[in-house]
């Protein structure tokens, strides 16, 4: 009997940066809607995604498989079966209408890094991770799929409803997941040797700089709350200003505040969402639902920034009449990266000929990536790549081939880095 035709290998996988673009702009078609990119944790177009980034994986010569809290993770093995991991990845979801490069462009970056490292000897097994969710945009609670790899997943979680009402369990289970599994997915310290990431920056230091790369040093804590603000709901005609409590002009007053007292401490707090109640042309508002994230370079200044706002806004809402309500829905610590990764990336950086790159810049980040999560079971590091106008969470999100060539060769060099030093 002829034996069945061996199917064809997939492609060999890019390891040059158009390649690595061309894929980012794959995974753009698996969004929930056909005009922008959206893709929810939980969701078909992330089974999608892990599906597209489990087949490149595999044509780098990595295992792979998804997690029990739905991550998609590749791995080959180092010098001998069973080393601990350095673990390469970013995240595979997105915001509601976003860009291409936020979080994916990590993981495809990291995907040809393994690709160019296929053949090589290293004291250290190789991964790669396409994280499940970073950004919350589904249940409101951001890194759920790195906390869950990291063993810091909260059993409360699989309460939390999405907009449709839908708790978290449920949708472990229309997924093929089951919630009370999740544990499995945690990784143990002891089979990590540290996790790296690139990322675009999302801001616009690099750009201002001339600078393709940069290193991270902190990555900032956030807190995030829920504020309510009560008035009384009245006619619009009949109600004369003494007698008014109008919930929408003292939430303005909040947001204005929060913006004045940010930016004199040198801090970021954005008013990102407001709802008015009952919302009609003719009466006075009642109530005012906002929200507030607050982001600084250390747990301590964020602290005490909420400190002074949380005064000024009790000081505005009574001086109105008004009632203030606050619930905090999000607290998150600022996670450093480790020295030694640290070393690694400016080693990486030192590599390519990007502007400056025997002097890397270093930078905070304003912005969560999975690396904070990550920071709870393993030593991380961050390597940052600029984007067009520091513009992310956004479908103008853009990066340069030249920027993504120099962060594929810095990767590469941080990698081989770690293995000189781990041997
Ligand atoms: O909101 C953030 O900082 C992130 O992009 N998830
Ligand atoms: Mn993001
Ligand atoms: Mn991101």
């Amino acid at each position: 009997m002829t034996p069945p035709p061996t199917p064809p290998l997939p492609p060999a996988p890019p390891t040059d940066a158009a390649g690595v673009l061309a894929r980012c702009a794959e995974l753009d078609h698996l969004s929930a809607t056909p005009d922008h990119l959206e893709r929810l944790y939980l969701t078909e177009e992330h089974a999608a995604a892990n599906r597209l980034t489990a087949g490149w994986m595999q044509a780098a010569g990595l295992t792979t498989w998804q997690d029990a809290a739905g991550n998609q993770w590749g791995r080959r093995e180092g010098r001998s079966p069973g080393l601990p991991a350095l673990v390469l990845g970013s995240h595979l979801d997105t915001v509601p209408d976003a860009g291409s490069y936020d979080g994916m462009l990590g993981v495809v970056l990291a995907i040809s890094v393994a690709q160019r490292l296929r053949d090589a000897d290293l004291p250290f097994a190789l991964e790669v991770v396409g994280f499940s969710d970073e950004e919350g945009a589904r249940f409101g609670k951001a890194l759920l799929g790195s906390s869950a790899a990291a063993g810091t997943w909260d059993p409360a979680w699989a309460d939390l409803p999405d907009a449709a009402g839908d708790t978290l369990a449920r949708a472990f289970t229309d997924f093929g997941l089951d919630v009370a599994r999740v544990t499995d997915a945690a990784r143990r310290p002891e089979d990590l040797v540290g996790y790296l990431e690139a990322h675009i920056e999302q801001g616009p230091r690099l750009e201002a700089a001339d600078r393709s790369l940069g290193f991270v040093t902190t990555i900032a804590g956030a807190r995030r709350f829920a504020l309510t603000v009560h008035g009384e709901a009245r006619h619009a005609g009949g109600t004369p200003y003494p007698r008014r409590r109008d919930a929408l002009a003292g939430a303005s007053e909040v947001v204005l505040a929060v913006e004045r007292l940010a930016r004199a401490g040198g801090c970021l707090a954005t008013v990102g969402r407001i709802e008015v109640h009952p919302g009609a042309v003719n009466v006075i508002p009642g109530r005012a639902d906002l929200t507030l994230d607050l982001r600084a370079e250390t747990d301590a200044d964020r602290d005490a920034m909420w400190d002074t706002v949380h005064a000024e806004l009790a000081a505005i809402c009574d001086r109105r009449g008004l009632g203030l309500e606050v619930v905090e829905t999000h607290r998150a610590a600022a996670a450093h990266c480790a020295p030694w990764l640290q070393q690694a990336v400016i080693a990486g950086i030192g590599a390519t000929d990007d502007r400056g790159a025997e002097e890397p810049m270093g930078l905070w980040s304003p912005a969560g990536h999975d690396a904070m999560a990550v920071a709870a079971v393993t030593d991380v590091g961050m390597l940052f790549i600029r984007c067009a106008d520091g513009i992310s969470h956004s479908p103008e999100e853009d990066v340069r081939e030249v920027d993504v060539a120099r962060a594929l060769d810095a990767f590469e060099s941080a990698v081989r880095h770690v293995a000189a030093v781990q041997a």
